[in-house]
């Protein structure tokens, strides 16, 4: 191909930044397979964006002149398809939620490793700026963001290490059409749902990622976790939503969500581990849970897993009839409640990374 063929068929990359020698290193790094232009503060940035289209923008958030929060707002205006990712070494949690919502689809926190920004522009260039899927993943990665920002997860230390690994899970199980499709109907059913599935999935990707399982192994367990409610999609909304003491045969119907979920599941063609997560995740150690009341030799180590992680979640969120504990309370209730009756295996890895 010819130089310029070579050069016009690549794809193009804005980074702005007030500080030259990360543009310049950025562009060194990015040039092999970018077409790269760079800007030194907003107003330039701006600048470049009315005049040409790039498929990314990489923006620092402090600089002269036009901030970062700034210029993804008038470049929403300008190019609302553009994928843009936002890096700061000082960024307060408020401007990482604001440039989220405006539609930012990844925040890299400075002093950032080379290999993470090429990774995260590498996933995001993987998608072209109209794709079906990569704009539903980028809804659902926008939710994690901001659930991981704005929950309390900043409980459990050491996330920021574990971070790209726990990512790259999301990456990985959302680039699957039928898990982004099937979070997006979650999400379409309730909110509420929705944010207690992406929930479920984060704390347990955090707690595989903090033992450093195998990378197959924490994406299998994050999508259990992402996917593990599904079958609540089925069941009467008012039923799920009542804020009263539920009666004996509204119970049973809730119960159904395993069998639907499993169902489901197993229809869109996931493996019976996958599926069986759906099915089994309300069983106990000791034959009291539901659907079949099997004991602890008829329940998969993944289900087990989702089991605590999916309690946890119930505990320390806000539900119609309840308040939301915090992480200790959580843990004390579990220590006193669910005796032989979940994984502690489980519970002590979590309460291990709660309390560092
Ligand atoms: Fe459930
Ligand atoms: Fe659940």
């Amino acid at each position: 191909m010819p130089h310029s063929e070579a050069a016009a068929s690549k794809k193009k990359l804005l980074i702005v930044d007030d500080e030259k020698y990360i543009t310049q290193l950025l562009t060194e790094l990015l040039e092999s397979e970018y077409s790269v232009e760079t800007a030194n503060d907003g107003i330039q940035a701006f600048n470049k964006l009315k005049n040409d289209s790039f498929d990314l923008m990489l923006t620092d958030i402090s600089m002269p002149n036009l901030d970062g929060i700034e210029l993804l707002r008038l470049a929403r205006a300008q190019l609302p398809d553009m994928n843009v990712v936002m890096m700061s070494g000082l960024a307060t949690t408020e401007n990482v939620i604001d440039a989220l919502n405006l539609g930012a689809c990844h925040f890299i926190r400075k002093p950032f490793k080379i290999d993470d920004v090429n990774n995260i522009i590498k996933q995001k260039m993987s998608f072209g700026p109209n794709s079906e899927t990569a704009s539903e993943i980028d809804v659902i990665m926008t939710d994690i963001n901001y659930l991981i920002l704005s929950n309390n997860y900043g409980r459990m230390t050491d996330i920021k290490k574990i971070l790209p690994a726990c990512s790259q899970a999301y990456y990985d199980v959302l680039k699957d059409a039928r898990v982004s499709k099937n979070l997006l109907r979650i999400k379409q059913f309730d909110d509420a749902i929705y944010r207690h599935s992406l929930d479920v999935g984060i704390i347990a990707s955090i707690i595989c990622a903090f033992r450093h399982v195998k990378t197959a192994l924490l994406n299998a367990i994050t999508l259990g976790g992402f996917l593990h409610d599904i079958g609540k999609i089925n069941v009467d909304y008012n039923i799920l939503n009542k804020s009263e003491k539920l009666t004996t045969e509204e119970f049973e119907q809730i119960k159904l969500h395993t069998f639907f979920g499993h169902n489901i599941l197993l229809e869109e063609g996931f493996n019976d581990d996958i599926a069986g997560v759906a099915f089994k995740h309300h069983e106990k150690l000791d034959g009291s849970g539901y659907p079949r009341g099997y004991t602890e030799y008829g329940i998969d180590t993944a289900s087990q897993f989702i089991a605590v992680c999916d309690i946890y979640s119930a505990l320390t969120e806000k539900r119609p009839y309840r308040k939301k504990l915090t992480p200790q309370e959580a843990l004390e209730l579990m220590h006193k409640d669910f005796v032989s009756k979940i994984n502690f295996d489980v519970v002590k890895l979590l309460k291990l990374f709660i309390e560092g």
